[in-house]
């Protein structure tokens, strides 16, 4: 993968219309003015070609994508957008498998690996979500989230798998008072470090950025980004304005 680490992200779900988007934007590109990391934002459909738009003109480095993607590439899909479609418009990432889209839209694994062959077979890097749901003892956990890699990265070959991020956001930390305490953030990015090592051998799975999400805030965001195989951060509503996401990127 080609992004420096740390690698840093925000996804602003449901939320900004266009002017909110812009606003956000030119803020953010005064505060990272001097900053070598990469950052993107995940914008909604709605304000992607705005945002393509700023960037261009403003001549930014700040990456974009897209929050979900249909997995055929054109179709009878009412309501949906494709993997083509994003392209065109500039995306950079698709983001697939948030346990929002779990829980509210029924997304499940299977539906989650044919988005990600739709995005990479379309020159995109998915930043593909996963995590437990629930607080259980080390080996129920470390059995989840073998089972879910593996599904999720189905029929992917390595060539494809260096193109792919990874953001472990387990269920519970989301949305939460706390995040993930150090030790188990570590000892899972560590696990999932050694699953992609078996499967793709150490030079790809080196190449894939893994970064955790769920709670990440000022106060926690230095001593998150510094363990062992973080590479970065996905964050939601501390970066819901362009100050809190600027200011991670400083302390990280
Ligand atoms: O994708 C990041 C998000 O799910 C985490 O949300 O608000 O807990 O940082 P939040």
């Amino acid at each position: 993968s080609p992004y420096r680490k740390p690698l840093i992200g925000t996804s602003w779900k449901m939320n900004k219309t266009n002017q909110e988007a812009l606003a956000y934007l030119q803020r953010l590109q005064e505060r990272l003015k001097d900053v070598s990391t990469s950052v993107f934002i995940l914008p909604p459909f709605s304000a992607l070609s705005e945002t393509r738009r700023f960037l261009q003109e403003s001549d930014s480095p700040l990456l974009f994508g897209s929050q979900n993607v249909h997995w055929d590439d054109a179709g009878a899909f009412t309501g949906e957008v494709s993997a083509p479609m994003l392209k065109e418009i500039g995306c950079q990432f698709v983001e697939i498998n948030h346990q929002e889209r779990r829980r509210w839209f029924s997304e499940t694994n299977e539906t989650a690996n044919w988005k990600i062959h739709a995005v990479l077979r379309n020159n995109m890097s998915p930043i593909i979500c996963l995590g437990e749901e629930k607080r259980e003892t080390w080996d129920l956990t470390e059995a989840f989230l073998r089972y879910q890699l593996l599904q999720l990265l189905a029929g992917l070959e390595p060539a494809a798998a260096a193109n792919i991020i990874l953001a472990y956001e387990p269920l519970w930390a989301i949305g939460a008072t706390e995040a993930a305490s150090p030790a188990h953030v570590a000892q899972v990015h560590v696990l999932l470090r050694r699953l992609l090592t078996e499967k793709y051998g150490t030079t790809v799975a080196q190449a894939i950025p893994l970064l955790y999400g769920g709670s990440v805030n000022r106060q926690n965001a230095a001593g998150l980004s510094l363990l062992p195989e973080v590479d970065g951060l996905f964050v939601g509503r501390a970066a819901l304005e362009p100050d809190g996401l600027a200011d991670l990127v400083e302390l990280a």
